[in-house]
């Protein structure tokens, strides 16, 4: 068993109602996406919420073989609407990036506290939010190239689809 500072545990309680907001936001813009006929963004989207899961999963784990009872958070309501595609990236780079700096928080607090086992833990995300933030800065520069032309969706949404199933190939080739 390890012992968790008191500072830790709460950060890592925050940091379990981040993923669980950021799960649920992936999957209200699943469904916003179903709504607009974008079927290669809905998958994108779906598999993101499945991940954001896991990230929660992974520190009610890491907390359990620690000795600490994790918090489960209140359901927080994501955005249900949004006027735009354009937009609705926009707002996911936006909430990654809050996401970034909550784990490079804890990055940072467990090294002033010397607990190294945290800081060790928290590598696994540093590099994911890594991967993440560039996924979403290729779409947005594809969306840009793309334009607000015609036929300008559908062409985005063949693109995010295209990157969703890279991600996944990329997945499976890890395991
Ligand atoms: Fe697990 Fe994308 O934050």
């Amino acid at each position: 068993m390890i012992d968790l500072n008191e500072k830790i545990v709460q950060a890592l309680n925050d940091q379990i109602a981040y993923e669980s907001f950021a799960s649920s936001f992936y999957l209200a813009l699943a469904y916003w996406c179903d709504d607009q006929a974008l079927e290669g963004c809905k998958k994108f989207f779906l598999r993101q919420s499945d991940e954001e899961r896991m990230h929660m999963l992974k520190i009610y784990e890491y907390m359990s073989e620690s000795g600490v009872l994790p918090v489960t958070p209140a359901i927080e309501q994501p955005p249900v609407k949004y006027n735009s595609i354009q937009e609705a990236f926009n707002k996911v780079f936006e909430q990654e990036r809050k996401v970034t700096a909550a784990i490079h928080n804890i990055v940072k607090m467990s090294d002033e506290l010397r607990d190294y086992n945290t800081l060790n833990f928290m590598q696994w995300y540093v590099e994911e939010q890594r991967e993440e933030e560039a996924a979403i800065r290729t779409i947005l520069d594809r969306i840009k190239v793309i334009g607000e032309g015609g036929q300008s969706l559908y062409y985005i949404d063949k693109e995010v689809e295209k990157i969703n199933d890279l991600i996944v190939a990329a997945e499976g080739e890890a395991e």
